[in-house]
């Protein structure tokens, strides 16, 4: 199967990413968010990428206007009746992601393959609410997505090989490294990185070490590009203690049991980059 137009639900920062990633390369790719305010929002965030990537050599003017040509915005999912793929990247609200795989499944063509980026979710849960369960499977990217080779491809117990096989090759055309993960809460990465994470934040919080020396530790220890409390800021803290609380939930090991502070975090608002401040302070 040949993927000429992709249909992106989602205005956020996975799905802007994806849309990058999927209109570079040479794909139809769609941005449906909850305004046409928002969607167009999301296009100018990928100029802005594009922009920095002509201005440090990686690409040049025509690339950037190829790109940019393969992008759409729009509020309307009637739009997306016609694409060969949608990839779902809204909020990680179970009614809000069956709500929208609901719509989706009413309005697209029944070839289309619906997808989600969920990292908390079940996507069994989401393909059993659609008439075609075969065709929904989930797809993983990582953020920073422009940047991050991987991409976890989720079957479900009843998804279709074949788009699994679809799934993989994909990836492989838009540049990005597959691997196939079964619906478990965390799928590979998560659930080896997200309890690192958490005892990250539980060391902070009982006072081990600085913010400053637990990440640098490990950026200079074991060649991380980052340090933990780093990448929670970059990952954002109500996500991060989403993925954790859904880790906690399936496996019930009390070690899985996400950081008090972490949780005071995300109540104070104080989620990360996203919000100018999380372990660290991005205002300026
Ligand atoms: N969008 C697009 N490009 C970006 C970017 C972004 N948000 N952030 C960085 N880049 C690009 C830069 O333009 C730069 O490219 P060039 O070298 O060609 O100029 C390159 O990435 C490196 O960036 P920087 O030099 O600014 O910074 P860096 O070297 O410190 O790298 C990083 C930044 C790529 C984020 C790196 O620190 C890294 O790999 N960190 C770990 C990220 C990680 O582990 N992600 C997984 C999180 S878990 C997850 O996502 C799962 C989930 O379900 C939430």
């Amino acid at each position: 199967m040949s993927f000429e137009a992709i249909g992106i639900v989602g205005t956020g920062q996975m799905a802007t990413g994806i849309a990058e990633v999927t209109a570079k390369a040479g794909i139809k790719t769609i941005i449906r968010g909850r305004t046409s305010e928002k969607a167009l929002a999301s296009i100018e965030t990928i100029v802005k990428s594009l922009s920095r990537a002509v201005e440090k050599g990686r690409a040049t003017e025509e690339d950037k206007e190829a790109t940019l040509a393969n992008l759409s915005a729009t509020d309307h999912i009637g739009d997306l009746h016609q694409v060969d793929l949608v990839i779902e990247a809204v909020a990680e609200e179970l009614p809000l992601k069956l709500d929208f795989f609901k719509e989706l499944d009413d309005t697209c063509s029944d070839d289309t393959i619906l997808s989600t980026t969920t990292s908390s979710l079940s996507v069994t849960q989401l393909a059993i609410s659609t008439r075609r369960p075969t065709k929904v499977v989930g797809l993983h990217f990582f953020n920073p997505a422009p940047v991050m080779k991987l991409v976890e491809v989720v079957p479900t117990l009843v998804t279709d090989g074949d788009v699994v096989e679809s799934m993989r090759k994909l990836c492989e055309q838009v540049g990005k490294v597959p691997v196939v993960a079964k619906d478990r809460a965390g799928f590979i990465v998560n659930a080896l990185l997200f309890p690192y994470l958490n005892q990250a934040v539980r060391m902070y919080e009982a006072g081990y070490a600085s913010k400053e020396d637990i990440d640098a530790a490990m950026q200079n220890g074991c060649g991380h590009p980052m340090g933990p409390l780093a990448l929670l800021d970059l990952v954002g803290n109500d996500v991060s203690l989403e993925i954790i609380e859904s880790l906690y939930s399936e496996f019930r090991d009390p070690f899985l049991a996400p950081a008090p502070l972490l949780k005071q975090m995300v109540a104070a608002g104080l989620l990360g980059r996203k919000t100018g401040r999380g372990f660290f302070d991005y205002s300026k």
